[in-house]
Protein backbone atom coordinates (compact mmCIF):
# COMPACT_ATOMS: atom_id res chain seq x y z
CA UNK A 1 0.00 0.00 0.00
CA UNK A 2 0.99 3.64 -0.49
CA UNK A 3 2.25 5.20 2.25
CA UNK A 4 2.60 9.46 2.00
CA UNK A 5 5.82 10.53 3.16
CA UNK A 6 5.22 14.02 2.76
CA UNK A 7 2.61 16.36 1.63
CA UNK A 8 1.64 20.15 1.22
CA UNK A 9 -1.59 21.79 2.66
CA UNK A 10 -1.98 25.06 0.21
CA UNK A 11 1.33 25.79 1.00
CA UNK A 12 1.92 29.58 -0.07
CA UNK A 13 5.12 31.71 0.28
CA UNK A 14 4.60 35.38 -0.50
CA UNK A 15 7.78 37.64 -0.48
CA UNK A 16 8.02 41.35 0.18
CA UNK A 17 10.45 43.41 -2.17
CA UNK A 18 10.05 47.56 -2.14
CA UNK A 19 6.23 47.25 -1.42
CA UNK A 20 5.38 44.94 -4.12
CA UNK A 21 4.51 41.19 -3.70
CA UNK A 22 5.50 38.36 -5.12
CA UNK A 23 3.65 34.76 -5.19
CA UNK A 24 6.44 32.52 -5.09
CA UNK A 25 4.10 29.69 -4.00
CA UNK A 26 0.09 29.89 -4.09
CA UNK A 27 -1.31 26.96 -2.85
CA UNK A 28 0.75 24.36 -3.55
CA UNK A 29 -0.78 20.77 -2.35
CA UNK A 30 1.15 17.93 -2.56
CA UNK A 31 1.60 14.29 -1.81
CA UNK A 32 4.67 11.93 -2.40
CA UNK A 33 4.98 8.68 -1.67
CA UNK A 34 7.18 6.80 0.45
CA UNK A 35 9.83 5.46 -1.88
CA UNK A 36 8.97 7.37 -4.87
CA UNK A 37 11.30 9.14 -6.92
CA UNK A 38 10.03 12.51 -8.10
CA UNK A 39 10.64 14.89 -10.55
CA UNK A 40 9.49 18.80 -10.11
CA UNK A 41 9.99 20.52 -13.29
CA UNK A 42 9.38 23.86 -13.96
CA UNK A 43 10.34 27.19 -15.61
CA UNK A 44 12.95 29.73 -13.79
CA UNK A 45 11.18 31.78 -11.48
CA UNK A 46 8.14 29.23 -11.05
CA UNK A 47 9.00 28.69 -7.20
CA UNK A 48 11.00 25.21 -7.20
CA UNK A 49 13.64 26.56 -5.04
CA UNK A 50 11.15 27.64 -2.75
CA UNK A 51 9.38 25.13 -2.92
CA UNK A 52 12.32 22.72 -2.09
CA UNK A 53 13.71 24.79 0.80
CA UNK A 54 9.93 24.63 2.22
CA UNK A 55 9.63 21.07 2.14
CA UNK A 56 13.60 20.98 3.71
CA UNK A 57 12.82 22.75 6.67
CA UNK A 58 15.01 25.56 5.48
CA UNK A 59 12.65 28.20 4.90
CA UNK A 60 9.24 28.65 6.58
CA UNK A 61 5.90 29.09 4.25
CA UNK A 62 3.94 32.47 4.78
CA UNK A 63 0.16 30.18 5.25
CA UNK A 64 -0.16 26.05 5.06
CA UNK A 65 1.64 23.41 5.87
CA UNK A 66 4.26 20.67 5.55
CA UNK A 67 3.66 17.19 6.64
CA UNK A 68 6.81 15.26 7.05
CA UNK A 69 6.15 11.34 8.30
CA UNK A 70 3.43 12.44 10.35
CA UNK A 71 4.37 15.62 11.80
CA UNK A 72 3.27 19.03 11.10
CA UNK A 73 6.75 20.81 10.47
CA UNK A 74 5.54 24.38 10.31
CA UNK A 75 4.63 24.36 13.91
CA UNK A 76 7.57 23.30 14.55
CA UNK A 77 10.44 25.67 16.89
CA UNK A 78 13.96 25.73 15.68
CA UNK A 79 15.20 22.86 17.90
CA UNK A 80 12.65 20.89 16.14
CA UNK A 81 13.51 22.14 12.40
CA UNK A 82 16.82 21.63 12.67
CA UNK A 83 16.44 17.48 14.19
CA UNK A 84 13.95 17.31 10.99
CA UNK A 85 16.73 18.77 8.93
CA UNK A 86 19.01 16.44 10.62
CA UNK A 87 17.32 13.19 10.86
CA UNK A 88 14.84 12.87 8.15
CA UNK A 89 16.24 15.16 5.22
CA UNK A 90 19.33 14.93 3.13
CA UNK A 91 20.28 17.65 0.43
CA UNK A 92 21.75 17.84 -2.67
CA UNK A 93 22.39 20.90 -4.37
CA UNK A 94 23.90 21.98 -7.94
CA UNK A 95 26.94 23.28 -7.03
CA UNK A 96 27.71 20.42 -4.47
CA UNK A 97 28.75 22.69 -1.47
CA UNK A 98 31.76 19.98 -0.29
CA UNK A 99 33.93 21.58 2.43
CA UNK A 100 37.45 21.74 -0.01
CA UNK A 101 39.68 21.16 2.86
CA UNK A 102 38.13 17.97 3.95
CA UNK A 103 38.88 14.97 2.18
CA UNK A 104 35.52 12.71 0.26
CA UNK A 105 35.52 10.44 3.22
CA UNK A 106 35.39 13.54 5.65
CA UNK A 107 32.65 15.20 3.86
CA UNK A 108 30.76 12.34 3.46
CA UNK A 109 31.20 11.61 7.77
CA UNK A 110 30.39 15.75 8.17
CA UNK A 111 26.19 14.94 9.24
CA UNK A 112 27.23 12.16 11.64
CA UNK A 113 29.37 14.84 13.53
CA UNK A 114 26.30 16.01 15.55
CA UNK A 115 24.72 12.48 16.60
CA UNK A 116 26.10 9.70 18.74
CA UNK A 117 27.54 7.29 16.38
CA UNK A 118 31.25 6.70 17.80
CA UNK A 119 33.88 7.74 15.20
CA UNK A 120 34.89 4.22 14.29
CA UNK A 121 31.33 3.60 13.25
CA UNK A 122 31.16 7.04 11.58
CA UNK A 123 33.71 5.99 9.13
CA UNK A 124 32.67 2.57 8.56
CA UNK A 125 29.50 4.02 7.35
CA UNK A 126 31.10 6.77 5.34
CA UNK A 127 33.04 4.23 3.24
CA UNK A 128 29.91 2.32 2.42
CA UNK A 129 28.13 5.35 1.49
CA UNK A 130 31.27 5.64 -0.76
CA UNK A 131 30.99 2.35 -2.34
CA UNK A 132 27.40 2.19 -2.57
CA UNK A 133 27.89 5.47 -5.19
CA UNK A 134 30.92 3.84 -6.86
CA UNK A 135 33.67 5.73 -5.42
CA UNK A 136 35.61 3.41 -2.57
CA UNK A 137 38.70 4.58 -4.89
CA UNK A 138 38.61 8.37 -3.68
CA UNK A 139 37.79 8.17 -0.47
CA UNK A 140 41.19 10.34 0.56
CA UNK A 141 40.49 12.75 -2.65
CA UNK A 142 39.52 16.39 -1.73
CA UNK A 143 36.74 18.26 -3.98
CA UNK A 144 39.57 20.24 -6.31
CA UNK A 145 40.73 16.16 -6.82
CA UNK A 146 37.91 15.14 -8.45
CA UNK A 147 35.63 15.50 -11.31
CA UNK A 148 32.35 17.54 -11.63
CA UNK A 149 30.19 14.14 -11.16
CA UNK A 150 32.32 12.33 -8.94
CA UNK A 151 31.69 15.43 -6.83
CA UNK A 152 27.87 15.04 -7.09
CA UNK A 153 28.28 11.42 -5.77
CA UNK A 154 29.98 12.76 -2.86
CA UNK A 155 27.21 14.68 -1.61
CA UNK A 156 24.93 12.07 -2.53
CA UNK A 157 26.66 9.95 -0.20
CA UNK A 158 27.15 12.66 2.39
CA UNK A 159 23.14 13.46 1.93
CA UNK A 160 22.34 9.37 2.97
CA UNK A 161 25.25 10.21 5.73
CA UNK A 162 22.10 10.27 8.91
CA UNK A 163 19.88 7.91 6.64
CA UNK A 164 16.64 10.23 5.47
CA UNK A 165 13.65 9.65 4.78
CA UNK A 166 13.66 12.03 2.41
CA UNK A 167 16.72 13.24 -0.24
CA UNK A 168 15.85 16.73 -1.79
CA UNK A 169 18.06 17.98 -4.32
CA UNK A 170 17.59 20.94 -6.50
CA UNK A 171 18.77 20.74 -9.91
CA UNK A 172 21.61 18.19 -8.78
CA UNK A 173 22.32 17.87 -12.42
CA UNK A 174 22.71 21.91 -13.53
CA UNK A 175 26.66 21.71 -13.24
CA UNK A 176 27.24 18.70 -15.04
CA UNK A 177 27.17 17.76 -18.67
CA UNK A 178 24.25 16.07 -19.94
CA UNK A 179 25.73 12.89 -19.67
CA UNK A 180 27.41 13.02 -16.34
CA UNK A 181 23.89 14.09 -15.34
CA UNK A 182 22.01 11.28 -16.82
CA UNK A 183 24.36 9.16 -14.47
CA UNK A 184 23.66 10.87 -11.49
CA UNK A 185 19.68 10.35 -12.13
CA UNK A 186 20.38 6.72 -12.87
CA UNK A 187 22.34 6.80 -9.73
CA UNK A 188 19.97 8.56 -7.83
CA UNK A 189 17.44 5.69 -9.01
CA UNK A 190 19.51 2.69 -7.92
CA UNK A 191 19.84 4.47 -4.46
CA UNK A 192 16.47 4.84 -4.28
CA UNK A 193 15.80 1.31 -5.78
CA UNK A 194 18.56 -0.46 -3.36
CA UNK A 195 17.19 1.50 0.36
CA UNK A 196 13.77 3.18 -0.47
CA UNK A 197 14.99 6.30 -0.19
CA UNK A 198 12.35 9.14 -1.53
CA UNK A 199 13.59 11.01 -4.12
CA UNK A 200 12.44 14.34 -4.62
CA UNK A 201 14.25 16.23 -7.56
CA UNK A 202 14.14 20.06 -8.88
CA UNK A 203 14.98 20.81 -12.54
CA UNK A 204 13.73 22.44 -15.35
CA UNK A 205 15.62 20.23 -17.94
CA UNK A 206 12.93 17.50 -19.63
CA UNK A 207 15.31 15.10 -20.42
CA UNK A 208 16.52 14.60 -15.99
CA UNK A 209 12.72 14.62 -15.38
CA UNK A 210 12.23 12.06 -17.26
CA UNK A 211 14.35 9.36 -15.75
CA UNK A 212 12.66 9.28 -12.60
CA UNK A 213 9.26 8.01 -12.23
CA UNK A 214 6.43 11.09 -11.50
CA UNK A 215 6.68 14.37 -12.96
CA UNK A 216 4.96 17.21 -11.78
CA UNK A 217 4.34 20.56 -12.82
CA UNK A 218 5.25 24.11 -11.60
CA UNK A 219 3.82 27.05 -13.23
CA UNK A 220 3.82 30.78 -11.45
CA UNK A 221 4.13 29.10 -7.69
CA UNK A 222 1.33 26.62 -8.83
CA UNK A 223 1.36 23.38 -9.52
CA UNK A 224 -0.05 22.17 -11.92
CA UNK A 225 -2.92 19.32 -12.12
CA UNK A 226 -1.41 17.49 -15.43
CA UNK A 227 1.20 14.91 -14.53
CA UNK A 228 3.79 12.51 -16.40
CA UNK A 229 4.93 9.07 -15.68
CA UNK A 230 9.01 9.22 -16.13
CA UNK A 231 10.88 6.01 -17.43
CA UNK A 232 12.21 4.79 -13.64
CA UNK A 233 9.86 1.78 -12.87
CA UNK A 234 11.11 1.80 -9.29
CA UNK A 235 10.91 -0.86 -6.73
CA UNK A 236 7.20 -2.16 -7.49
CA UNK A 237 8.00 -2.00 -11.90
N1 LIG B 1 14.39 35.85 -1.02
C1 LIG B 1 13.59 36.30 -1.98
N2 LIG B 1 13.05 37.54 -1.93
C2 LIG B 1 12.22 37.97 -2.87
N3 LIG B 1 11.81 37.24 -3.94
C3 LIG B 1 12.31 36.01 -4.05
C4 LIG B 1 13.21 35.46 -3.10
N4 LIG B 1 13.55 34.20 -3.47
C5 LIG B 1 12.87 33.96 -4.61
N5 LIG B 1 12.13 35.05 -4.97
C6 LIG B 1 11.23 35.14 -6.14
O1 LIG B 1 10.31 34.04 -6.07
C7 LIG B 1 10.10 33.46 -7.35
C8 LIG B 1 10.46 31.98 -7.31
O2 LIG B 1 11.86 31.85 -7.13
P1 LIG B 1 12.60 30.43 -7.09
O3 LIG B 1 14.02 30.69 -6.76
O4 LIG B 1 11.85 29.53 -6.19
O5 LIG B 1 12.45 29.95 -8.61
P2 LIG B 1 13.04 28.66 -9.35
O6 LIG B 1 11.89 27.95 -9.98
O7 LIG B 1 13.89 27.88 -8.41
O8 LIG B 1 13.93 29.28 -10.50
P3 LIG B 1 15.32 28.77 -11.16
O9 LIG B 1 14.95 27.66 -12.13
O10 LIG B 1 15.84 29.98 -11.89
O11 LIG B 1 16.23 28.30 -10.07
C9 LIG B 1 10.93 34.27 -8.32
O12 LIG B 1 10.10 35.22 -8.93
C10 LIG B 1 11.98 34.95 -7.45
O13 LIG B 1 12.36 36.19 -8.01
MG1 LIG C 1 15.95 27.41 -8.35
Amino acid sequence: MNEVVLKTVNLTKVYERGGKKIHALSDVNLQINRGDYVAIMGPSGSGKTTLLNILGCLDKPTSGSVIIDGTDVTKLDEKGLSEIRRNKIGFVFQAFNLIPILSAIENVELPMECTKIPKYERRKRARQLLNLVGLSGRAEHRPHELSAGEQQRVAIARALANKPSIILADEPTGNLDSKTGEHIMKLLGLLNYKIGTTIIVVTHDQKMASLTGRILFLEDGKLLKKEKKGTYLGRKG
